[in-house]
């Protein structure tokens, strides 16, 4: 097993009322606020007046910038980071998805220094500051609000990539599963797909585990499987929502790597999807993910299927191995595309074979994807493939 570091410094404020600590939170960190949003959820749904309020009740200065797209950009990137500079901003709060949240990292990282941020992927510049961010989560799937990561598209280059940086941690998350009652069905579903991922992607690996760690994953893998369904079916049912929400955050705030250092197989995969297709993350992942299963089960794998197949789905253990694996799988499809209602296919969603050599090729680095089983372009061909 190998050693590791746990740092996980980021303050969470989870549930109903907390939001009232917000104004004394920001303040730690400066007097001029910038606060970040997508396409108007939060309008709707009051959030924006509930935290302008808390933000002009503690006597700060108020910028704002709005229209952070799904998959976010980097031109939204760039914006943020004029208004940082300009304004002489002390401090970012993002309000929303993901997508808003992965943008802001990069707007606090831009303030920061006189190149395009554009550099920080296309030439991997160094980040070694940012601006204080703090975020207020709408939607649980990608885990943002308490991992330093962020994914930014250039649609200019059809490139789509993902970094992480210790420095892009928030300070500071608020995490009210009330405030994801609106999140629609499919969002929901989309949210759990990805979640799922981020526990598989650290699941299936050929390092050598901890146990109290496997167990840790096949629990929050359960608990989006009973969960997700019922988030869907009753949207303010809080308790599916509560166990959505910090499943989110744990999935991927780096606890369950516990030291592993195998590359991810299906989210590279996914960013080349997206990339040029800009299709919702979490449905990407959820078409690739049972065939790389699928494609990557062998002798030598299919220990770790009959694992899952018996403690996440309950498949009979005293069946073959092989016989679990295969229906574990199965069993993963009927949950995405059955219970979940996702879209099975790259056909049903438009995703053509022709683009698939160039995908393949920038999924792996043009090179091969160190993970579960390694992949070099060719195969991730045939994963697509399977994915028609
Ligand atoms: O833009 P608004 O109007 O807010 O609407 C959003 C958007 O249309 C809506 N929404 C969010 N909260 C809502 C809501 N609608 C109603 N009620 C609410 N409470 O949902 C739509 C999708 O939002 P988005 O932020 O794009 O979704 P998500 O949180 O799934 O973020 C996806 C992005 O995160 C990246 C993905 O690649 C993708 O670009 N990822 C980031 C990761 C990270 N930071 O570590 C890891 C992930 O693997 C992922 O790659
Ligand atoms: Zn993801």
């Amino acid at each position: 097993m190998n050693s590791f570091i746990y740092d996980i410094p980021v303050k969470v404020y989870f549930g109903e009322n907390q939001l009232g600590h917000l104004g004394e939170e920001l303040s730690k960190y400066g007097s001029r606020v910038l606060l970040t949003y997508g396409g108007g959820s939060i309008k709707k749904t009051g959030l924006y007046d509930a935290v302008t309020s808390e933000i002009k009740k503690a006597g700060l200065a108020l910028f704002e910038l709005s229209g952070i797209e799904p998959n976010p950009r980097i031109d939204s990137v760039r914006e943020g980071a004029q208004i940082c500079k300009k304004e002489k901003i002390d401090v970012l709060l993002a309000v929303g998805g993901g997508s808003t949240l992965d943008a802001t990292k990069y707007m606090a990282a831009g303030a920061c220094v006189d190149f395009d941020p554009w550099e920080f992927f296309s030439e991997w510049a160094p980040i070694e500051k940012a601006l204080p961010v703090l975020t207020v989560l709408t939607l649980s799937a990608t885990g943002s609000e308490m991992d330093c990561g962020g994914v930014i598209s250039n649609p200019e280059t059809k490139d789509k990539i993902g970094r992480m940086e210790p420095v892009l941690l928030p300070k500071v998350s608020f995490l009210n599963p009330v405030d994801t009652y609106t999140v629609s069905p499919y969002q929901t579903a989309c949210g759990a797909a990805d979640m799922l991922n981020h526990i598989m992607e650290v699941y299936f690996n050929m390092e050598q585990d901890l146990y109290m760690l496997d167990c840790f994953m096949e629990g929050m893998m359960k608990t989006i499987i009973k969960y997700a369904p019922v988030a869907m079916k009753e949207p303010k049912n809080y308790e599916a929502r509560a166990n959505l929400m910090w499943t989110s955050s744990w999935a991927i705030n780096g606890f369950i790597n516990g030291g592993k250092q195998q590359e991810w197989s299906c989210h590279p995969m996914e960013h080349e999807l997206s990339a040029i297709y800009d299709i919702t993350h979490g449905l990407g992942l959820a078409i690739l993910a049972p065939r790389w299963l699928e494609y990557c089960l062998d002798e030598t794998t299919v220990s770790k299927y009959y694992q899952f197949g018996t403690n996440v789905f309950g498949i009979d253990a005293s069946l073959n191995p092989m016989e679990v694996a295969k229906k574990s799988i199965e069993m993963l499809s009927d949950f995405l595309f059955g219970t979940l209602g996702l879209k099975s296919t790259f056909t049903e969603v438009g995703i053509c074979r022709e683009d698939f050599p160039v995908m393949a090729a920038k999924a792996c680095g043009h090179g091969v994807l160190q993970g579960f089983k390694a992949l070099n372009q060719g195969d991730i061909e045939k994963i697509f493939e399977m994915c028609l």
